[in-house]
């Protein structure tokens, strides 16, 4: 049985019990976040509570927990779990209020909850490593306030259902004016001619952590020319290649939109050389780093 902290106290996961009063499962109304461990080594720390932090204070909740007791929770929630490849989850809703009313309750502490998943062994890089996947392309219908990483998902939702639904495993986003968004639960990269480029951070996409460190590893650990910009509709049908990343994914390589090959309809050399660096960086100290700085 695997076990979870709810509230200040650790207990086994069918020990837990919130409210159904609680904002959280009556308007969506919290914030989360996804970090990865690897054999109890976590994968920026830093930046995924700076990310959830920002998250809290633009949406006026209010939790002043530090960094060190965020860690504190997390390594004996992980100590109770074994320490395979976990994926920890962090929710912290507005709290459970006595009435249902759209305004944010006074006096009323956040509820705060964790849990751990098992997630895969991190992909290496390495010849003949590579899983790639197939996706959907859509509209993106979501709200105007995606850089917030909200518990409120049921747009990422149903657009990623929309993708499962035609037989695909992710769903890449495009705006009104056929520019690249990102995927329904990932940032998404392409390259072309050599040149990797990923959109600029603004309220459309999460400023997803993994995009942050391989952004930062391939400025650090490698030649390759990176940019931050608007990409079209056109230039990712026209791309060399297509990744998508995610904490408990890393790198995933894209080799068909819409049933059309990405490049050849294969895994990349870039992708390749790219999840190699990351998978070689990952764990660097990264402290410092802001999620949420827009580009
Ligand atoms: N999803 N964009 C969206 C919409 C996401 O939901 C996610 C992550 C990302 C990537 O962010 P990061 O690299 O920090 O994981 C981008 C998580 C893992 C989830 O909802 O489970």
């Amino acid at each position: 049985m695997s076990e979870v902290y709810l509230n200040g106290r650790f207990m086994p996961s069918d020990e837990a019990r919130i409210s159904p009063m609680d904002r959280g499962f009556l308007f969506g109304d919290g914030i989360y976040e996804v970090i990865p461990s690897y054999q109890g080594r976590l994968v920026g720390f830093h930046p995924h509570i700076d990310r959830m932090q920002s998250g809290l204070a633009e949406i006026g909740i209010c939790c002043p927990w530090s960094h060190a007791q965020w860690l504190a929770m997390i390594e004996e929630l992980l100590a109770r779990n074994g320490s395979g490849d976990l994926g920890i989850y962090l929710h912290v809703s507005r709290g459970t209020d006595v009435k249902r009313g759209h305004a944010f309750p006074v006096g009323v502490a956040p509820t705060i909850f964790a849990f751990t998943f098992a997630i895969n062994p991190p992909p290496t890089g390495l010849p003949g490593s590579a899983k790639p996947i197939q996706v959907a392309s859509a509209l993106d219908l979501r709200w105007k306030r995606c850089h917030i990483k909200s518990t409120s998902l049921l747009g990422n939702v149903l657009h990623h259902q929309q993708g499962i639904a035609a037989g695909y495993q992710e769903t890449l986003l495009f705006n009104e004016q056929d520019e690249l968004t990102e995927g329904s639960s990932c940032n998404a990269f392409i390259v072309k001619h050599g040149v990797i480029s990923t959109p600029a951070l603004d309220h459309q996409i999460l400023p997803g952590i993994t995009r942050l460190l391989l952004l930062q590893i391939l400025r650090a650990h490698s030649s390759l020319q990176v940019e931050e910009r608007v990409i079209s509709k056109a230039e990712v049908f026209d791309a060399d290649e297509v990744w998508l990343t995610s904490s408990s994914k890393e790198l995933m390589p894209v080799i068909a939109i819409d049933g059309q090959p990405v490049g050849h309809g294969d895994v990349g050399a870039i992708w390749y050389q790219a999840q190699q660096l990351f998978s070689a960086h990952k764990f660097d100290d990264l402290a410092g780093l802001s999620p949420t700085t827009l580009a």
